[in-house]
């Protein structure tokens, strides 16, 4: 048997794989981008075709830059962009139109009609989350309302939904299995996460069939396999979970009190509260870090929708940088005399406000302002969401105060030292950079890895966590306060329901 794992990031803009090597080493890494879709303004879609494309076409290229044969192949873990809406014919396995993409924004009408007609309590209670378009409840519903005969067909059976990660399985496997984890079910609004099931009271208020839905598994569990005429050989599927529950795992977020924070297109943190299932008082949402042995561990999650995405604005729109790598320096050379703040609400702001209306502003501009105070001011933004995050956190879970507090993170922008110089700064409190940046591919590769047989056990994977670098907090208390009370008060301002 093969000692290798192949680990599948499909994520927004991009399909990743990494074979990992069994001392959990990188041995082949393949990446593609792929086209995103604005029909209209706020939709955003995916072709599914180019998802199992560069999906595939990713697979077959890390194994071969690994230079091994496909049959060293273990298992198969997958990671995947969330709540991001499939579906597809059972018969034909032909998609329905394209996916609707978490960051979608169609369904805002449908979310404010559930609101009004008192629906969000015994969504919340239910599932953790909130009547905003991001979660695939609604888009669901958009499907069915508006897709011609498509209602019937679903209630026929003939019709799947999955997010990602289950049509990626439904494909690798040929149509054999129809089955998803317990951290995507959790981002549906269709899963009682405190019952672990599918809720049919949510599924009647939604109009969702359940002859749609997946079956929901624990996050190491046996998916099915890969057939060998796609991937050059059989391969067991054994991992499976939601991108940043991926990142939560594979940075060793297992004891109650850790926090990871992940800079993407967005940032995503999440608290480990155990099995404890804390509702939030401060509009975070409540999700599932992960299931294993049928033992449900979970979390309090803050999602900024604009990180990664803000310094690409940067670099696409203002074309101030060339590179994202870019903005650290410029930050670094800025004028520390102008206090320059920028509110990233281009697609409207996540946790903790949820206002969809709200779009981005910058205060305390002066002729003086140029590139490097606009480059700062976007960078320290993402520390500033984060802090609010935090601090959302610590009301809801107050344990989180006493308990380790350090934050550990991952994704592209944490490779820039003066933004996690002043993410410590403005957290008043120490940021942890691991060694091993893939953290998201590494945590599926250990619930596969584990679970054949060929990675270490949970302390054992822990234990090998390793620390690139600690950044502590070096501003003063004074310094810090009056930077937050401005970062408020240009927040406040910013809100469209003032
Ligand atoms: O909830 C959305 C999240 O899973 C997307 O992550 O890394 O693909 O932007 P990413």
């Amino acid at each position: 048997m093969g000692e290798y794992i192949l680990a599948i990031d499909q994520g927004t803009t991009s399909s990743r794989a990494i074979v990992f090597a069994k001392d959990q080493t990188i041995a082949g890494i393949d990446q593609q981008e792929f086209p995103q879709h604005f029909p209209k303004s706020g939709w955003v879609e995916h072709d599914l075709e180019d998802i199992w494309r560069t999906t595939v076409e990713t697979c077959r290229g890390a194994i071969e830059k690994a230079g091994i044969a496909a049959s060293d192949i273990a298992a198969i873990g997958i990671t995947n962009q969330r709540e991001t809406v499939a579906m597809w014919d059972r018969a034909t396995g032909e998609p329905v139109g394209k996916a609707i993409v978490w960051q979608d924004r169609r369904t805002a009408s449908i979310c404010s009609a559930l609101k009004e007609a008192g629906h969000e309590p015994i969504f919340t209670e239910r599932t953790g989350l909130l009547l905003d378009p991001y979660f695939s409840g609604t888009k669901v519903k958009w499907m069915l309302d508006t897709v011609d005969g498509l209602r019937a067909r679903a209630e026929a059976g003939e019709i799947a939904f999955g997010t990602i990660d289950t049509f990626l399985i439904w494909r690798l496997t040929g149509g054999a299995r129809h089955v998803t984890d317990a951290t995507n079910a959790a981002r549906t609004l269709m899963y009682n996460i405190g019952e672990n099931r599918w809720d049919d009271e949510l599924l009647a208020i939604l109009g969702v069939p359940a002859a749609l839905l997946p079956e929901v598994l624990d996050c190491a569990a046996d998916f099915g396999t890969a057939r060998a005429d796609i991937l050059g050989a059989e391969m067991p599927i054994y991992g499976v979970a939601g991108d940043q529950q991926a990142a939560t795992i594979g940075n060793a977020c297992f004891a109650p009190g850790m926090v990871k924070s992940t800079y993407g297109t967005g940032c995503f943190a999440l608290l480990n509260t155990g099995p404890d299932r804390v509702p939030s008082k401060n509009r975070l949402l409540t999700t599932i870090a992960y299931r294993l042995d049928g033992e449900t561990t979970y979390a309090l999650e803050g999602s900024i929708f604009m990180a990664g995405a803000t310094v690409q604005w940067l670099r696409d729109e203002l074309k101030i940088i060339q590179h994202a790598s870019e903005s650290g320096e410029m930050a670094e050379r800025s004028d520390p005399e102008q206090t320059i703040y920028l509110v990233p609400a281009f697609v409207g702001l996540g946790a903790p406000h949820w206002d969809a209306d709200a779009r981005g502003a910058m205060f305390g501009l002066t002729r003086a302002t140029g590139p490097e105070e606009i480059a700062r001011a976007t960078l320290e933004a993402v520390c500033y969401q984060t802090r609010d995050l935090i601090e959302a956190m610590h009301g809801d879970w107050p344990e989180a105060e006493g308990a380790e507090t350090t934050l550990r993170v991952d994704g592209g922008m944490v490779a820039s030292d003066w933004t996690m110089q002043c993410l410590a700064d403005l957290l008043d409190a120490p940021v942890d950079r691991p060694m091993m940046l893939e953290t998201t591919a590494l945590g599926v590769a250990w619930l596969a890895g584990s679970r054949a047989g060929v990675w270490p056990d949970r302390d054992g994977f822990a234990a090998t966590w390793a620390r690139d670098r600690r950044f502590a907090p070096q501003m003063d208390a004074e310094t810090r306060a009056a930077k937050i009370a401005g970062w408020d008060d240009a927040v406040s301002r910013t809100l469209s329901r003032r």
